[in-house]
């Protein structure tokens, strides 16, 4: 049914006529088919609130979409006032949830000009090649909506599009003949924000068939790669300019200087990019209407950074993070009068000082950390920053540290001064900091308790206070806000407080390396269906582990509960569909057998169930995890032969860790095994570390006891390769084949009932920095290849019935009596007996009981080797302790930016929510 011009005009008429005299409704305006399909296309989706926004930027304008009323007068609904055809569909931030297909019945809406679906959740929805019919649009808005898949070619035929925008969704990809067909077809465009779009093939000289009417061109994080192209001048009315987080090289430009209109400038992200002195010098020079500028991560090493002077007075934000920036920073740049954000984090070169007073009234974020640049926390200071929002001071040069003055910057949501060597208690004027969302006082020397406020905070989302001496309990949270906390390695006690696990949206939870939190892991946990690290480890819980721990979140990547009480079996129920990757229950008193269902965990990379009361036979199932890299069942009760045929040709192949030391295996060394330990054969020299993947990049990291010191070594590469089979009750022969393990570091055999000679293949293992075979029954002569091995530091051969003389060759030199006696028919330096020709008549010099010193940790234990997890972060994640421990540096700079592109992201958000009220 249409309806003919008359007939609408007749209608309008009728219609003002009516609401005139507040008389019953009126007719609709609204084509019925249009309705109809509005209609349908609410029904196609759910209203589901983002859990990650306010309620005030969110809200569900299809619920106001009833039938017999009319379309017009709809929430995001515009239509044509002559035509009464809708032409406009606003339903961005509408909570919609579902998936967008095809032969959805919004593709009947022909007449559309503008559309705005984004900030919805379409997952799993393709970009339909139907939004190309919409021949009249001329925006089109699909960011933030968790859109996949590739963008259709199609988008080339609104050839009337004005603003195109495509952003923030799920990585969708588009194909550089896509590109080129929007690119040159789309000839009105003014804005285009493919920002997360994939499309590392299309090359950046394609960016200059662009419309040179283009004002805004995002595209951040697109994987473009290559050099920018020398003629981006001809885009002479940008305004917005955002090639962000890509792989670009050379540097930036000179005829970025043209680009005179341009108001923000980010080339951030762009570690291969470098900023000549003279290009940066003109950028500053010309570009005079600039207000933003980010160069993070851009090289900038070879420009001073007083050619900086002459910045726009005009600038609001400059972001100059990890730039390698080096000298004293001009010191008008921190009065420039808008200047609102400021980040000149990791520039550990930057000096110069932070004014005290006649800073402007608007700065909000301000992030000096990893900066030598002085700043003085007196009155005047704080007077100066009361606008202030963000706060991000690590590790930087605060001088007079009257912290309790950060109470009065009341306007503070993110407060960040991790790894700085403060003492005392924390402030108890934070309390007035209300607005806190981020806070980390992480890596300092905060003690006493942790100040009940904290827990009161009603926007806390992120509490970092890991490596402090805070002791006492924890207290009860009053809000249920948290994403992330981290209190491991402190001096706390007391039991977990139960709303720890009312927090509904936890993805990390650290309390490790407390030694003294007690009780039971409460069963609560089953509600954190998020949570993504949960590290309790070194502490003294008891009890049983939660039945639920192998299948309450499917986003579970680390669980570590080592080194605690805990009590019953593992857990017996891994969920098909888990991300584990890391499962640390080594240290506690766990009985029982190994659960089978483990093999659901087809991501695990690390499994340590050492150190606990399981008695089992060796489980031949982990065979399945092709992934592993890390396997310690070390000290348990493990009996039982583990040479059985391997189930999976490719079994253990990626294992770099094999330690079933200290248990009650029999029979013959695995030497099946041995043939398909490929990760230890091959030395890996690309010194990529060990990561967990998705959450953050923990490391693994080794501990060694060597010579009584302890050694930590700060991150050890992919290329530890560690092979103990020591304390139990293996017999037969070292089989030759050990040989191949050209990889290994570390072998330790001792205290089995070897037989046999030592193989002279184990002249083979040239990477060996320690082998241990002492006290087993091996008999002859010590191969001389063994003295080729040149980075051996470690040998013990001690209580077998070695004889004749003992190698020469440089490894030996080293070694002293320990690591030979109880070898009565040795010979030779260092057991001082000397080698008579015939090598059976020696003539002892000493009594064999000779000991040199007190070495005995050398070899006490073996040589006890333990890994440790490093955690990323300028106080990041995860705790310390013997054992595992886990490392922390700084956060990456991509850390900062994914919390400030967040923040950004939800500032713009408002304001436009703001923008369209007004
Ligand atoms: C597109 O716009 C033109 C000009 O305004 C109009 O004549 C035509 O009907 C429109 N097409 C659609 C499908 O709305
Ligand atoms: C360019 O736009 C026109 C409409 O103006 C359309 O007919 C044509 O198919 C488009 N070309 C490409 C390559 O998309
Ligand atoms: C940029 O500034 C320099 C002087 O610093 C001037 O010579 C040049 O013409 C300017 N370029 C443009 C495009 O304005
Ligand atoms: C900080 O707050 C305290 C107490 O509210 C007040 O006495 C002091 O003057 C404030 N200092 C500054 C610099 O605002
Ligand atoms: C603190 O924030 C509020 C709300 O954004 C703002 O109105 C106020 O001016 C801010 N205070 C200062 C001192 O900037
Ligand atoms: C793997 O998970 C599925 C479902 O989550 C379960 O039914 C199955 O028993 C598990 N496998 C094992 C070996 O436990
Ligand atoms: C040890 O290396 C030699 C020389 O490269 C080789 O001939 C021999 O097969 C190797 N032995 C083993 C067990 O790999």
């Amino acid at each position: 049914m249409g309806l003919s011009p008359f007939s609408l005009s007749f209608f309008l008429i009728l219609f003002h006529f009516h609401s005139t005299l507040s008389s019953s409704s009126p007719p609709p305006l609204c084509a019925h088919h249009q309705s109809l399909s509005l209609l349908q296309f609410k029904q196609s989706f759910s209203i589901q609130p983002n859990r990650w926004k306010d309620q005030y930027t969110q809200y569900p304008k299809t619920e106001s979409w009833k039938e017999g009323t009319d379309c017009c007068f709809w929430d995001g609904v515009t239509c044509d006032l002559h035509s009464g055809l809708v032409t406009g569909l606003d339903l961005s931030s509408s909570m919609l949830h579902g998936t967008l297909h095809s032969n959805n019945s919004l593709f009947s809406l022909h007449h559309l000009r503008k559309l705005d679906l984004s900030d919805n959740d379409f997952s799993i929805s393709l970009i339909s090649s139907r939004f190309g019919q919409f021949s009249n649009l001329t925006h089109l808005n699909l960011s933030l909506s968790s859109f996949e898949g590739q963008v259709p070619s199609e988008i080339s035929h609104l050839s009337k599009l004005v603003s195109l925008d495509l952003s923030w969704n799920s990585y969708p990809s588009l194909e550089p003949i896509s590109f080129d067909k929007i690119v040159r077809n789309l000839t009105k465009l003014r804005e285009l924000d493919l920002s997360y779009v994939n499309m590392p093939l299309v090359v950046p000289g394609s960016l200059m068939n662009l419309s040179s009417s283009l004002s805004s061109l995002r595209l951040q994080g697109c994987r473009l790669q290559g050099k920018l192209p020398s003629s981006m001048g001809k885009l002479k009315h940008l305004r917005y300019l955002d090639l962000g987080s890509n792989s670009f090289t050379g540097s930036i430009p000179y005829d970025f200087e043209q680009l005179t209109e341009l108001v923000s400038l980010d080339l951030s992200g762009n570690a291969y990019l470098s900023a000549e002195p003279v290009s940066l010098y003109k950028i500053v020079q010309n570009l005079t209407k600039l207000r933003e500028l980010d160069l993070g991560s851009v090289d900038m090493s070879l420009v001073a950074p007083n050619s900086l002077t002459n910045m726009s007075s005009s600038l609001s934000s400059l972001s100059l993070g990890d730039c390698g920036l080096q000298g004293k920073f001009p010191g008008n740049i921190f009065l420039l009068p808008n200047l609102e954000t400021l980040s000149l984090s990791d520039n550990e070169g930057l000096t110069g000082s932070f004014p005290s007073s006649n800073l402007s009234n608007v700065l909000s974020e301000l992030d000096l950390s990893y900066t030598r640049i002085s700043l003085y926390l007196e009155n005047d200071l704080i007077s100066n920053l009361k606008s202030l929002r963000v706060m991000r001071l690590c590790n930087s040069s605060i001088i007079r540290p009257d912290l309790a003055l950060l109470g009065n910057l009341t306007n503070l949501t993110s407060l960040d001064l991790t790894d700085n060597n403060f003492s005392g208690q924390i402030p108890s004027s934070f309390e007035n900091l209300v607005h806190l969302y981020y806070l980390d006082l992480s890596n300092n020397n905060f003690s006493g308790q942790i100040p009940s406020f904290l827990f009161a905070l009603p926007s806390l989302q992120y509490l970092d206070l890991h490596s402090n001496n805070l002791r006492g309990n924890i207290g009860e949270f009053q809000h249920d806000s948290l994403y992330s906390l981290d209190l491991s390695n402190n001096n706390l006690h007391g039991t977990i407080p139960s709303s720890i696990f009312k927090q509904e949206y936890l993805e990390v939870l650290i309390l490790a390396s407390n030694s003294k939190l007690t009780g039971e892991i409460s069963s609560s946990i089953c509600k954190s269906k998020f949570l993504r690290v949960l590290d309790l480890s070194y502490n003294s819980l008891s009890g049983s582990t939660p039945l639920c721990l192998g299948n309450f979140s499917n986003s579970l990547s680390v669980l570590h509960l080592g080194m605690n009480n805990l009590q019953g079996t593992m857990p017996s129920t891994f969920s098909k569909y888990n991300s584990l990757q890391y499962l640390n229950l080594g240290g506690n008193e766990l009985e029982g057998k190994i659960s089978p269902s483990i093999i659901n965990c087809t991501m695990l990379e690390v499994l340590h169930l050492g150190n606990n009361k399981i008695e089992d036979t060796f489980p031949y199932f982990l065979e399945a995890l092709s992934e592993l890299q890390i396997l310690i069942l070390q000290s348990n009760k493990l009996q039982g032969s583990v040479n059985g045929p391997p189930a999976y040709d490719s079994a253990f192949s990626k294992l770099q860790i094999f330690d079933i030391s200290n248990n009650n295996f029999s029979g013959p060394l695995p030497t099946r095994y041995f043939n398909g330990l490929e990760a230890m054969m091959t030395s890996d020299h690309n010194m990529i570390y060990m990561e967990i993947r998705y959450y953050t990049q923990i490391v693994f990291s080794i501990q060694n006891t060597w010579k009584g010191l302890e050694t930590e070594f700060e991150k050890i590469q992919n290329t530890i390769r560690v092979l103990d089979l020591s304390d139990n009750s293996f017999t037969g022969e070292i089989p030759k084949v050990i040989g191949k393990l050209k990889a290994l570091q570390q072998l330790n055999l001792s205290h089995n009932s070897l037989t046999g000679h030592i193989q002279s293949s184990l002249g083979n293992l040239t990477n060996l920095e320690s082998l241990d075979l002492s006290s087993n029954l091996l008999t002859g002569r010590i191969p001389m290849q063994l003295g080729g091995l040149k980075f051996l530091t470690v040998l013990n051969l001690s209580h077998n019935q070695l004889e004749g003389p003992i190698p020469a060759g440089e490894p030996f030199i080293n070694f002293n009596a320990n690591s030979f006696e109880g070898n009565l028919r040795l010979c030779g330096f260092p057991v001082l007996k000397e080698c008579y020709r015939d090598g059976d008549q020696e003539q002892s010099l000493l009594p064999s009981s000779y000991n040199e010193g007190d070495d005995s940790t050398l070899f006490g234990d073996g040589f006890g080797w333990k890994v440790m997890a490093m955690g990323y972060g300028c106080g990041f994640v995860l705790g310390v302790a013997m054992g595992y421990i886990v490392f922390r540096t700084k956060k990456p700079a991509w850390f900062h930016r994914m919390i400030e592109d967040t923040w950004k992201l939800n500032r713009r958000k408002t304001r436009k929510k703001v923008g369209r009220r007004n």
